[in-house]
């Protein structure tokens, strides 16, 4: 096992979703979305790396164009040592029996007029080619281990929310992949299914299989993750281990806002205004941290003329499990440790 390579390494993705014309290809077009900025990630079998972020900061984009279920513009993907962006599209299909999504929104993904085993057996037909007595014996397993076995025969409109969850993570896990990109698997539902689907999905995974959870949910993402990414704007601003998921040690000021938003649900009165407000200044998130506008160090210190207006922060390490893109993070951190940067060990 020691000399496989690694699960999944992702170095510099990026992403633009082409402009479009409006209707009937009349009127202005539409400019192009620059989505993810080159984004990295590298995770082993059986880890767990939480995505968290605001609506639009680009979460599923990211996560689909790992899977090129979206195609990236650019970056590396190396999937067990593979050259993932290399695969033909006709090879795909039956490579992405390793490499699975689970949908923000499974109810689109189920036929109504088909039952609960015929959804999982077609899954098995097309990825594994396994049908008759096997497949309803596999299928019947892998219910089993979601306390479902007694709905094989159900329709999806039989079943409640947190069953239906369930049923969509069974199939995704049926195929036993190897890196499973669950986007916001759990919105949506109240806190006692949320943590039953949770509980049964990590417990039903072979020890292998690796996760990318994306939530922006961050109890969720701090229950199930071995480490965090937090991204803004198609930016990681910040990468920490579980150890470091905790709001009275430093953050990006980003993430310090997720941890503020998550305790008080919804931004208060105050914040709404002085973000509005920061809207509304004209600053060229080309150039600088692309978050000053929003940042309170920043707005504090007076909006000067300094690294944050004018060089764009790159991830550094402020602690042997944390690195944030943030220069006066990363200067304090060199002021208290000088060494900090030499303890670090992983990407
Ligand atoms: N197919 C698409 N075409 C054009 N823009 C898209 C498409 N998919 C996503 N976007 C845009 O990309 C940005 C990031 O979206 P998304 O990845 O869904 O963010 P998140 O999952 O973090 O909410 C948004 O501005 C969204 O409007
Ligand atoms: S680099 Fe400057 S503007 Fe950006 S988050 Fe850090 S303090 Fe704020
Ligand atoms: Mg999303």
């Amino acid at each position: 096992m020691a000399d496989r390579p690694v699960l999944l390494e992702a170095l510099g993705v990026t992403k633009t979703f082409a402009g479009e014309r409006g209707l009937f290809g009349l009127g202005p077009s539409k400019p192009p979305t620059p989505v993810l900025h080159g984004v990295d990630l590298v995770m082993d079998y059986g880890e767990v790396t939480g995505l968290i972020g605001e609506s639009g900061s680009g979460k599923t984009t990211f996560g689909k164009c790992l899977l090129r279920i979206v195609e990236p513009d650019g970056g590396t993907i190396k999937l067990q040592g593979e050259d993932w962006r290399g695969v033909e599209p006709k090879a795909l299909q039956a490579a992405r029996a390793k490499y699975q999504m689970i949908y923000q929104n499974p109810y689109a993904c189920l036929n109504p007029g088909l039952t609960i085993s015929a959804h999982l057996r077609e899954t098995l037909k097309v990825f594994q080619g396994i049908t008759g007595t096997a497949a309803v014996d596999r299928v019947g397993e892998e219910l089993g281990r979601f306390g479902m076995r007694d709905k094989a025969g159900s329709y999806p409109g039989e079943l409640s929310g947190g069953e239906k969850r369930r049923v969509s993570v069974a199939r995704t896990l049926l195929t036993k992949p190897s890196l499973v990109v669950a986007d916001e698997p759990t919105s949506g539902l109240d806190a006692s299914v949320k943590a039953d689907v949770l509980d049964r999905m990590l417990d039903a995974r072979d020890a292998d299989t690796a996760y990318l959870f994306i939530s922006h949910d961050l109890d969720v993402i701090r229950f199930v993750s071995d480490r965090i990414l937090v991204m803004y704007r198609g930016r990681i601003v910040e990468r920490m281990e579980k150890d470091r998921i905790d709001p009275e040690l430093p953050h990006h000021p980003y993430t310090i806002r997720l941890f503020e938003a998550a305790r008080a649900d919804i931004p208060t009165e105050e914040e709404s205004r002085a973000m509005a407000a920061a809207a509304d200044l004209p600053i060229d998130t080309n150039v600088g941290c692309p978050y000053r506008g929003l940042c309170q160090i920043w707005n504090d210190r007076g909006r000067p003329e300094d690294d944050c207006a004018s060089v764009r922060p790159e991830l550094v390490s402020i602690h042997s499990m944390q690195r944030v893109a943030c220069h006066v993070l990363a200067e304090q951190a060199s002021v208290e440790s000088p060494s900090a940067s030499s303890q670090e060990t992983s990407p």
